[in-house]
């Protein structure tokens, strides 16, 4: 009779799993590797790598590799983990929602830059009313709650699903009594001079680059949230002018914004409504953020 197959070890198995991900051209494979066991196994990467000889119990292991072949077949990390750390926080993802990238957090840093220390801890001069449009997994929205810590904050979207993320993500990080989830096309729920600060990192990709996209985002974000029109720049004009009657004057409107877009933005703005405008750039040094002041 043959001995029942010794478990792998964790260095084995992360060894297979890195293996399998580059032969499927997964970019980053050793860290997706890493992720995934570190999902399954509960263990922090240093813990992994200090005890490279403990098994890998078999139930563990076919869950791994499980998810290790989902992975192979373009489901992004994220989605597999269900987490996406964005601005320090851990939020939940799922393929309701886009799954936050780094260079939104940018969004976050200009509306603090532009609004000044005064109004970030407990002892801000008055409360103030922001709204993130379009919030995902509630990022910005949430973000900005954990730092204007007397601001009421909205979070809108058009999908309920995603809206029900972001309500789980306010409630973990201790937000929700602070952030009111809106279902709503972009801000026309909205009353005039309602915000002091709107946010949006909206859909801003043209259906006519679709197939240049990777598949791990072509086909598992939601589309909703990826593409903007045929061009991409479409939800751009709408939100503005939107935005210029629901600001108070003096209030500032801070939008992420895609490749290749940021005069065509600019020239959205060149109006008697919108003064102070500043495009600011995400660290690959492309114009990412572009923020205005309400006239
Ligand atoms: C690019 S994603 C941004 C999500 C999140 N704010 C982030 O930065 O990760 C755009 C979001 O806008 C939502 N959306 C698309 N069209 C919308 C509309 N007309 N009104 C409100 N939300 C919309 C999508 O459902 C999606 O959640």
């Amino acid at each position: 009779m043959l001995a029942p197959k010794d478990p792998m070890t964790l260095r084995e198995a992360l060894q297979q799993a890195a293996r399998e991900l580059r032969a499927a051209n997964v970019p980053s494979p050793v860290l997706a590797a890493e992720l995934l066991l570190m999902h399954v196994t509960g263990k922090s990467r240093a813990w992994l790598y200090a005890h490279p000889e403990e098994p890998l119990d078999t139930a563990a292991a076919d869950r791994y590799f499980e998810l290790v072949e989902r992975r192979a077949a373009g489901a992004p990390t994220q989605y597999l983990t269900g987490h996406q750390e964005f601005w320090g926080l851990d939020l939940e993802v799922t393929p309701a929602v886009l799954i936050p990238r780094p260079e939104t957090e940018h969004v976050v840093e200009v509306a603090l830059a532009r609004l000044g220390p005064a109004f970030h801890g407990e002892s801000a001069p008055r409360p103030l009313r922001v709204v993130d449009v379009g919030t995902g997994s509630g990022c910005l929205a949430i973000a900005l709650a954990r730092e204007l810590l007397r601001a009421r904050v909205f979070a809108t979207d058009i999908s309920e699903r995603a809206l029900a993320i972001a309500r789980r993500n306010a409630a973990r990080h201790g937000v929700l009594d602070r952030v009111g989830l809106v279902e709503a096309n972009l801000l026309a729920a909205f009353a005039p001079r309602a915000f002091d600060l709107i946010v949006s990192n909206p859909p801003y990709i043209g259906r006519k680059e679709a197939a240049s996209l990777p598949r791990e985002v072509l086909e598992h974000e939601p589309p909703a949230a990826l593409f903007g029109g045929e061009e991409g720049i479409e939800v751009y004009p709408v939100l503005i002018a939107q935005a210029a009657e629901r600001l108070v004057s003096g209030g500032l409107l801070v939008l992420e914004i895609g490749y290749g877009v940021s005069e065509r933005v600019e020239a959205l703005l060149d109006a008697p409504d919108w003064r102070e405008i500043e495009i600011t750039n995400d660290l690959a040094g492309i114009p990412r953020v572009v923020a205005a002041r309400r006239a």
